[in-house]
């Protein structure tokens, strides 16, 4: 039994006069003036408690565009034991049933909902339609797809038999239910952390970003309608500690399946630690945290190749993607030509609401990452060893927009060389053309994370130095393309040392870990 091979989902284009882009316009005026109530979904049940939250777009705070529900620790109790008690019919089902489940949410997204699950990430992330088109259309439609193939190409991997003995494999989900936590900055990683699990039969608690309720809701729409049991997955929203401890609480809890920052999944990996003669099984910890991602040009590379890398790789989604290059290391023949064009570049950036589809730049996702961001550039305009030479400008007096800003700094290990800042604050540093081989050791000693990283060179050698030298310094390592941007299908997704477990997103090493195998030997 095969399904069809994935393919990648076309990206539409929303040139002004196409239908695609008056529908989603038309759709992101009727949500932004309706408001939202956004319960727990704990199996067949929304429940409404007494305590909710506002949802603002970070591109006009003082807006309400709906409220979500929180939950107390009751609730977190009562969403394990109904997505338990769905497990007993859910592990059971034929792989089959559980594809064509997910086959069928990656169509109801491609269609009927493409344009509600874009203008509510463009309203509620404040994303252009072009970054929600790939995040909360494509990408998530291509985690599905992708995955279900690799899940159908897992399966047909058995071990050799011979005519006295069959050898063969039952890939189960794990004995018990798996905890999903995921990030506002992508609707894709929402759609995948959850979906992933339960795709391979497991049993679900997600607690999706308070920043991320919009789209959070349209995916748990998709779901449902796409035909997920009651049960299989259960979306909590409410203090992140009160559920994440009730979680690692159960005896039940197999697995934790974890996008966000390296402290908060530190901590949840030394609560395991605590609580780890409780559990009835070894829980699955598998974790993307952050980056301090590089862009490093030998001097054999193209300028205009190397500042594009930069004004995208720093600034598309504003820099709001833990992929994002925030580093970056040039050499001083090319450092006069780069900056010429990232000026030019940054120039052409206009910044303000999605609603608006010029805007290229929209705002940061809340107050806090506002403040975080500005305190920085405002220390680099004070320090000595750095200075803010494009941008720096910040305003939030309607949503929370930084302007696109680059500090040079000329000492290598300066603060925002090292410190994930997670918006559009890049760094540049410019090495002298003849210490390009001190230099790829800075990259390498000075950031404690291993997400992504970029080398520009036209000269083979240097390419290869450069690819053996980092060799630990990147998951998802470029030659001669910017950092980010990694598609499905393509370039499975993940970094080593701070950030994270490094299980791939969108591969079968990734559907392996929620899955607990058992190998039966019969004798004939
Ligand atoms: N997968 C996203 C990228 O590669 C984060 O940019």
């Amino acid at each position: 039994f095969h399904v069809p091979p994935a393919v990648n989902e076309p990206i539409k284009s929303y040139a002004p006069g196409t239908p695609e882009r008056d529908e989603v316009l038309k759709m992101y005026k009727e949500l932004y003036n309706q408001k939202i109530d956004v319960p727990l979904y704990i199996g067949d049940q929304e429940i409404r408690t007494n305590n909710t939250r506002n949802i603002n777009p970070p591109h006009d705070h003082q807006h309400c565009v709906g409220t979500f529900h929180t939950a107390e620790k009751k609730h977190i109790e009562q969403a394990i034991s109904t997505a338990l008690e769905a497990r007993k019919k859910w592990s059971q089902l034929a792989w089959e049933q559980r594809a064509a489940i997910f086959l069928k949410a990656a169509d109801l997204i491609a269609g009927p909902y493409r344009a509600k699950i874009n203008a509510a990430t463009m309203i509620g992330q404040s994303k252009n339609i072009f970054q929600a088109e790939i995040d909360s259309a494509c990408e998530i439609i291509d985690f599905l797809r992708f995955n279900v193939e690799y899940m159908t190409q897992m399966y047909d991997e058995q071990p050799e038999s011979d005519e006295h003995a069959w050898n063969r494999v039952e890939y189960r989900p794990l004995e018990g239910f798996v905890y999903a936590i995921t990030p506002f900055n992508f609707t894709a990683i929402a759609g995948n952390l959850p979906s992933s699990a339960a795709m391979m039969g497991n049993v679900v608690v997600w607690k999706p970003s308070a920043t991320q309720m919009f789209s959070a809701q349209v995916l748990m729409e998709v779901f449902q309608e796409a035909g997920v049991p009651n049960g299989v997955i259960n979306m909590v929203m409410g203090d992140a500690q009160m559920i994440t401890e009730t979680v690692l609480a159960s005896p039940d809890f197999a697995g934790v399946h974890f996008t966000g920052s390296t402290g908060v999944f530190n901590s949840i990996w030394s609560k395991i630690g605590q609580n780890i003669g409780n559990y009835k099984t070894y829980p699955r910890i598998v974790g993307e945290t952050g980056g301090k991602d590089f862009i490093v040009a030998h001097p054999s590379a193209n300028s205009k190749e190397v500042s594009t890398a930069i004004a995208r790789g720093a600034f598309e989604f504003q820099g709001q993607k833990c992929s994002a290059a925030s580093r970056m290391y040039i050499p001083k023949s090319m450092w006069p030509s780069v900056k010429a064009e990232l000026e030019a570049d940054l120039k052409s950036f206009k910044m303000g609401s999605p609603e608006d589809m010029s805007n290229f730049i929209n705002a940061v996702i809340d107050e806090k990452s506002f403040d975080k961001l500005a305190s920085y550039i405002d220390r680099a305009k004070n320090d000595t060893d750095a200075e803010v030479i494009m941008g720096g400008n910040y305003d939030k007096s309607k949503g929370w927009f930084i302007e696109p800003t680059v500090i040079l700094t000329s000492n290598p290990k300066y603060v925002t060389m090292e410190t994930e800042l997670f918006g559009p604050v890049a760094t540049i540093y410019v090495y002298e053309d003849d210490k390009w081989e001190e230099m790829l050791n800075l990259v390498d000693t000075t950031s404690e994370y291993a997400l992504t990283g970029a080398i520009f060179s036209k000269d083979r050698y240097a390419a290869e130095q450069a690819t053996k030298a980092l060799e630990n310094a990147a998951g998802n390592f470029y030659i001669n393309d910017k950092c980010t941007g990694a598609v499905v299908g393509r370039q499975p997704f993940g970094g080593a040392r701070a950030s994270g477990t490094n299980d791939k997103a969108g591969s079968k090493l990734n559907l392996m870990r929620w899955v607990s195998v058992r190998l039966i030997k019969e004798t004939f």
